[in-house]
C-alpha cells in the first residue's frame, strides 16, 4: 500500500453481506473508516444499529462512530428482506447483544460532520437503500464539496432480484437513488451483475469458521448463510461477498472494469419500477434524434470483476493478524 488511507463512510443496513463489507473495511489498512451510519432496508432501522454494533465490536472496533438513519424510504413502505438475512437481519447466528449504544447524532447530522470535518475528501459506500443518502443530499447540499465519490452497491445493467428488473436497495427507496444519480459527484455503481459473481469457495469458508479469532469466524458464519452453490465434499457451502465486494473496490479499484454510462431509474409504477436503465448504446437512437437528449447523468458502471482477485483481497484482509496471516 502507498500513501495515506482512504477515508470511507459506510451507509448500511445491516444484513449479512453488510456485516461482511464492515469486517472488511475496519481491517484493511487502505482504508479509514470514519463513521457507520444505518437505514431501514434488510431489516428495521433499530435492528440495523444493533446488527452494525455487533459487528464492529466482533471486528475489534468498537469507537466508530454509528448513527441511526431513515425508518423509511421516501415514499415506498418498509419492505424487509428478512426471508434472506433472518429474522434478526444478520443469519440469526446468536451474536452478543453490543454493550454501547449508538451516537446521539442521527444519520444525515453524522455525515455532514465526518464529510466536512475529515482532512481529506471522503469516499461514501452506500450498501442498502439511498434514503440517507438522498436526504443528505437535500438538507446539507455543501458536503458534495468534500465528497471524492460515492460507490454505491444497487441497480443492475441485467437482471433484478426484487423483481425482474430491479435490485433491491434502488427498489426499495428509487426516488433515494434518483436523487443520489444527479448528486453532482463522480458516482461507481457496483450493481448485481458483478455483486453476485464474487463468491468465496466452501474450503475458504470452513477455514474462516474454524477460527480461534472472533471476525474472522464471524466472516466465516456469514459467509456459510449466504450460500451460492452446495459443497460437495462437505457442509459448508461457497459464500458469496456481496456488498463486501463493493467496498473491495474501493480499496483495489483495478479490481473491476468500468465504463462512464448514462443511467437513470425507473420512478414509473408498475412493473419497471426501480430498474436502473443503463445505456449501452454506441451511438444515440430514434429518441434522441427525434426528441433531443434527456441530460441523463454519467455513472461509472462495473461491468466486469476479478473474481478469484477479490476473494484473495478479502481473506488476507479479514484474517490479518490471525495465526494464518
Ligand atoms: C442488496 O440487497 C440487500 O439484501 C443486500 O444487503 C445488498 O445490499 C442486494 O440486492
Ligand atoms: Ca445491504
Amino acid at each position: 500500500m502507498t500513501g495515506q488511507p482512504i477515508p470511507v463512510i459506510i451507509d448500511c443496513d445491516t444484513g449479512v453481506d453488510d456485516a461482511l463489507a464492515l469486517l472488511f473495511a475496519v481491517r484493511h489498512p487502505g482504508l479509514d473508516l470514519r463513521a457507520v451510519t444505518c437505514v431501514a432496508g434488510n431489516t428495521d432501522v433499530d435492528g440495523v444499529v444493533r446488527n452494525t454494533l455487533t459487528v464492529l465490536e466482533q471486528a475489534g472496533a468498537p469507537d466508530i462512530p454509528v448513527g441511526r438513519g431513515a425508518e423509511r424510504p421516501l415514499i415506498e413502505p418498509v419492505r424487509s428482506a428478512r426471508h434472506v438475512h433472518g429474522d434478526d437481519g444478520m443469519g440469526d447466528l446468536g451474536l452478543p447483544t453490543p454493550a454501547r449504544t449508538p451516537s446521539g447524532l442521527d444519520a444525515v447530522t453524522l455525515l455532514r460532520r465526518e464529510i466536512l470535518g475529515s482532512p481529506r475528501p471522503v469516499t461514501l459506500i452506500p450498501t442498502a437503500p439511498l434514503t440517507n443518502i438522498a436526504l443528505l443530499l437535500r438538507t446539507h447540499p455543501e458536503v458534495t464539496r468534500n465528497i471524492e465519490r460515492i460507490v454505491f452497491m444497487g441497480g443492475a445493467v441485467a437482471a433484478g432480484n426484487a423483481t425482474p428488473v430491479a435490485e433491491f436497495n434502488v427498489w426499495h427507496d428509487p426516488e433515494a437513488a434518483a436523487i443520489l444519480l444527479t448528486a453532482g459527484v463522480p458516482i461507481t455503481m457496483y450493481g448485481l451483475d458483478v455483486f453476485q459473481r464474487v463468491v468465496v469457495p466452501a474450503a475458504e469458508v470452513r477455514r474462516l469458521r474454524a477460527s480461534t479469532e472472533p471476525g474472522a469466524r464471524l466472516a466465516g458464519e456469514l459467509l456459510a448463510h449466504r450460500p451460492s452453490a452446495p459443497d460437495p465434499d462437505g457442509d459448508d457451502p461457497a459464500g458469496g461477498l456481496g456488498d463486501a465486494g463493493a467496498v473491495c473496490s474501493v480499496a483495489d479499484p483495478a479490481g473491476i472494469t468500468t465504463a462512464l454510462l448514462p443511467v437513470e431509474v425507473s420512478l414509473a409504477p408498475g412493473p419497471t419500477r426501480g430498474q436502473t436503465v443503463v445505456d449501452r448504446r454506441a451511438r444515440p437512437g430514434e429518441s434522441e434524434i427525434h426528441e433531443g437528449g434527456r441530460g441523463r447523468p454519467l455513472v461509472d458502471v462495473a461491468l466486469d470483476v476479478d473474481v478469484p482477485r477479490f476473494v484473495r483481497l478479502y481473506l488476507s484482509t479479514v484474517e490479518r493478524g490471525t495465526s494464518r496471516s
